[in-house]
């Protein structure tokens, strides 16, 4: 590495292109403050924006946010019912802003499981910004990497079965255009709030390569100056896919 580009504000050298954020934490923010528990999904949703914020102001081109995943219709009914209503209102909210801030927006999970009026948001939103290129914000809905593998390799028997797809040429690549993240880059850098260290059965093959950072802050609390944080740690991070140090240092 030269001098020159050690002096740079570390951002400037190595930006994330695909930012993919577990955002846990909602319950536990809550209960420190004698809230109930929806209080901190109200809280989240906010931090959900100004992620959104950071995102663009530090060039990170592809957010996924992980909102509700599969195994999350176990808590209690209330509680999801809860959510489900949070993300109606941001869906309804945020709906002029995508407009108008020119971010496509895109749904990975089985959304056909979700709430039929929830589902016509999304549909809605994701067909009036599919032109838009600079910026994508993704929704893990109903979402568990499981279950989608399980949605790829349906899809890839139909296939096969139909003699549209040859069982000897299928390879990582065929596989990866079956995922509901087929249009999005991988993420390179995934970040857990709350402390935990644990994937959840999130983007668990397209992570495969991703830096992970975890910070203690419940999601409620996480900032842009927390994003920053985050990407200031990703830019100090080496890649190096299998390859040793000095492979890397001659290239
Ligand atoms: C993350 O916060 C939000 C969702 C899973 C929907 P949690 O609700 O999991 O918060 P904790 O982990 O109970 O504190
Ligand atoms: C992961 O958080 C799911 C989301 C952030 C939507 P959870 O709180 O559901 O994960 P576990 O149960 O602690 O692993
Ligand atoms: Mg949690």
């Amino acid at each position: 590495m030269s001098e020159t580009l050690e002096t740079l504000p570390s951002t400037d050298r190595k930006v994330p292109q695909h930012v993919a954020i577990i955002m846990d934490g909602n319950g536990r923010w809550a209960r420190k403050q004698g809230l109930p528990r929806i209080e901190g999904h109200r809280r989240g949703a906010e931090s959900v924006k100004r992620a959104l914020n950071a995102a663009r102001d530090f060039g990170v081109r592809y957010l996924t946010l992980y909102a509700f995943s599969v195994e999350n219709w176990n808590r209690p009914k209330e509680e999801v019912d809860g959510l489900m209503k949070l993300l109606e209102r941001f869906l309804v909210d945020q709906h002029k802003e995508l407009m108008k801030r020119k971010i496509r927006l895109r749904v990975v999970g089985r959304y056909r499981e979700l709430p039929v009026r929830i589902q016509e948001l999304l549909q809605r939103a994701e067909a009036d910004t599919s032109d838009f290129k600079d910026q994508t914000l993704a929704l893990a809905l109903n979402y568990g990497s499981r279950t989608e593998v399980v949605d790829a390799m349906q899809a890839i028997a139909r296939a096969a079965q139909a003699g549209t797809l040859d069982p000897e040429k299928l390879d990582y690549e065929t596989l990866r255009s079956y995922l509901y993240t087929k249009d999005m880059p991988d993420p390179d850098l995934v970040i857990r709030t709350s402390g935990e260290y644990r994937l959840s059965n999130f983007l668990m093959l397209q992570a495969a390569y991703a830096e992970i950072y975890t910070t203690s802050v419940f999601w409620p609390e996480f900032t842009e100056a927390h994003f920053k944080a985050a990407l200031d740690d990703y830019a100090a991070r080496e890649r190096r896919y299998g390859k040793t140090a000095e492979q890397l240092q001659n290239a």
